[in-house]
């Protein structure tokens, strides 16, 4: 029995969902939702904070402060609130509400960037809102996700080490790429180790992290518009991409089986299945990475209206489809509350 003092003492690392019953496919689901931060990013937080705390950057009187507007942010407030630091999250218009109202919840600042920046977008402006802030003020700590190697680290040391002790076996992983930081920690591990292991990274199409086409991406948590930094392909075997709507009908037909996952989650699980059926899996173990649970896309990938403003209306067969049915009238794209978060930030 778990006694915690801490919030983020607590993360489940041990719970795999089979998805051979629920999808017919020989996949093995590594669940990261299970904690009070509700994602995969505790480990990058928590190991971010402690190593800048180790190198003496961080300290009472410290303000933490990071460019996110999801999962990052979300953990960060956490911590901090349970550490005592002060943290103010440098946001966009774009970010969900219910994001936003949670990080404050927890006692976070959140600073909204309103107007995109003419190179970097809004990704660029809220950097460069953080840069002026740690220059006008040395209490300030900017953690950095994108470039901050305690970032892969937490998964070098956690995730993957979790996975190789109960399948020593494996076979092939797939890994949702975002900051990298999960994928590069778990690649240079099974490298390290010697383990046979396929190291199997899923993006989202329009996603520029592996070369292709930049284009629109609704979904959240996957998926670059700029080079990871930490990324380093010579350690990724292989790498998949996945269209939107396929991310979206995975989730809803993993909901209608009662697994309420986010979407980038639907987005391995999609590019794993495909990978799968080009293979042959008899003797093979394959294990994919769920980076967080549902709740935080109601408002989204399982809200009508939002899936059929942007994606149309023959994207889910009514058979698999979760969620009301479509309000009558006319909807905005993007009322106020349903502002989708930017997609290249975590
Ligand atoms: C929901 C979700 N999925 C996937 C990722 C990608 O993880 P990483 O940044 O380690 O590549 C993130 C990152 O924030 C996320 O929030």
């Amino acid at each position: 029995m778990p006694v915690i003092t801490a919030p983020h003492a607590f993360n489940e690392s041990q719970l795999y969902v089979d998805l051979e019953p629920v999808l017919g496919c020989p996949l093995l689901l590594k669940c990261e939702g299970f904690n009070f931060a509700g994602s995969i990013k505790l480990k990058a937080a928590t190991e971010m904070v402690e190593a800048a705390e180790r190198d003496g950057r961080l300290k009472p009187g410290s303000i933490l402060v990071e460019s996110s507007s999801g999962n990052l942010g979300i953990a960060l407030s956490m911590i901090a609130a349970s550490k005592d630091y002060r943290f103010l999250c440098v946001t966009d218009s774009r970010c969900n509400l219910s994001t936003r109202l949670l990080m404050e919840a927890l006692g976070s600042r959140v600073h909204t960037i309103t107007s995109p920046n003419a190179e970097g977008g809004f990704l660029g402006a809220r950097i460069d809102y953080v840069r002026a802030l740690c220059d006008s003020d040395d209490r300030y700590v900017w953690l950095s996700q994108y470039t901050n190697p305690s970032n892969w680290k937490a998964h070098y040391r956690k995730t993957a080490p979790e996975i190789a002790q109960y399948f020593p076996r494996l076979g092939v992983l797939f890994v949702g790429a975002g900051t990298t930081g999960t994928l590069m920690g778990c690649a240079r591990y099974f490298r390290q180790w010697h383990r046979p292991v396929r190291i199997v990274a899923v993006d989202s199409v329009g996603s520029v992290s592996f070369g292709g086409p930049p284009g629109r991406r609704m979904i959240p948590g996957l998926g670059m518009s700029m080079p990871p930094p930490l990324l380093d392909e010579s350690y990724v075997d292989e790498v998949v991409r996945v269209e939107e709507t396929d991310t979206i009908r995975v989730c809803h037909r993993l909901a209608r089986r009662g697994f309420l996952f986010g979407g980038s989650t639907g987005t391995v699980v999609s590019g794993a299945m495909r990978w799968l059926d080009a293979h042959d899996t008899r003797e093979i173990t394959a294990v994919a990475i769920a980076p967080d649970l549902g709740e935080r896309y109601l408002d989204t990938i399982y809200q009508s209206n939002w899936l059929y403003d942007l994606y149309g209306e023959d994207l889910l067969d009514p058979e698999e489809a979760v969620g009301g049915p479509r309000e009558a009238g006319p909807v905005p794209a993007f009322p106020e509350s349903r502002q989708p978060p930017p997609p290249e930030d975590r």
